[in-house]
């Protein structure tokens, strides 16, 4: 597996495999690679004929106080796993050659309305970081299929609607959210929990578990439900940013209309934020977004 640090010869090599009929697909990623990752190469693999992961650490979708600095850059070991896991090139440019003229003064891509709730709520200029990324990569690599988790999902349902607007020729695949035993959510965050906040962190989960089986009971009175299983996160010593039942497409407040509904939650644990969805379908057909 080459590893390609500048624009230029990747797509020189891309250019050349695109000619000889390959299906090229896409694993953005920021490194620090874990089982979660490795999944989705193998789900995008299934897709196509040559995998590129690429491998950035994106300034734009971090605040001002939060974690760019120390955010784990693992890259000899993240091309043992990917060397390891069958992936055919990995794309690891630096910063300067994403965002030559500084990343303050570049073009920027905006996903107005679904980039503004929840997480964007409470990181603002995140989801316009990461729209504004993606589409660099998108033109980079210019994929046939490009894959992302579930476990971000409102990440995975802002890049949807990007690649819609801005027609970009790409499948969009969603990878399922990969879990530790206890159910936690494989993160690259989990690394900055301490033992004691490692045992509590699964508790995350499981309260989305309890709402939607409450949901499955008959329970239609979310906002009661959203706020007793704050509660819930709260007594376990989580801080809540926010646990919210929303419509699964537009990310809006979930009423008792709503057939495809997804429980969102972001929670800190000491320093560590730590997010996790799961959705559910009152309809007998299943939603089918992001
Ligand atoms: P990163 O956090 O490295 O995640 C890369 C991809 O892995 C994302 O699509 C994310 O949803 C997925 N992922 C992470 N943990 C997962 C898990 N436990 N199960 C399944 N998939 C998981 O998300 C980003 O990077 C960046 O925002 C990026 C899209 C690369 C733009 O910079």
């Amino acid at each position: 597996m080459h590893t390609y640090h500048d624009i230029a010869s990747l797509r020189r090599r891309l250019q050349a495999e695109r000619q000889s009929g390959l299906r090229i697909g896409l694993l953005p990623t920021m490194g620090n690679l874990h089982a979660g990752h490795l999944a989705l190469l193998s789900d995008l693999a299934a897709a196509c004929d040559l995998t590129v992961c690429s491998i950035f650490v994106n300034p734009t979708q971090f605040g001002v106080n939060e974690d760019f600095s120390r955010y784990p850059r693992t890259l000899s070991q993240d091309q043992e796993q990917l060397q390891a896991a069958g992936c055919s090139l990995l794309f690891a440019p630096d910063v300067s050659e994403m965002y030559p003229k500084g990343s303050e003064h570049n073009t920027v891509v905006s996903v107005p309305g679904l980039q503004d709730v929840l997480c964007g709520a409470h990181r603002p200029g995140h989801f316009q970081g990461v729209a504004t990324v993606v589409s660099k990569l998108f033109h980079i690599v210019q994929p046939d299929v490009a894959i992302f988790g579930e476990k971000d999902y409102q990440q995975l349902a802002v890049l949807r609607r990007m690649s819609e607007d801005l027609n970009f020729p790409v499948r969009i695949i969603a990878g399922a959210t990969r879990r530790d035993d206890d159910g936690l959510a494989l993160s690259s965050r989990n690394q900055f929990l301490d033992a004691e906040e490692r045992q509590r962190a699964p508790m995350l989960y499981k309260t989305l578990c309890q709402v939607r089986d409450a949901i499955q009971n008959g329970l239609r009175d979310y906002r009661m439900l959203e706020s007793s299983a704050r509660g819930l996160l709260d007594k376990s010593g989580f801080i809540t940013d926010y646990l919210s039942i929303v419509d699964a497409r537009t990310l809006q407040p979930a009423d008792v209309n709503c057939q495809h509904l997804t429980l969102l939650v972001a929670a800190r644990l000491g320093h560590t934020r730590l997010i996790d969805n799961l959705s559910l379908s009152l309809a007998e057909t299943p939603a089918s977004l992001p």
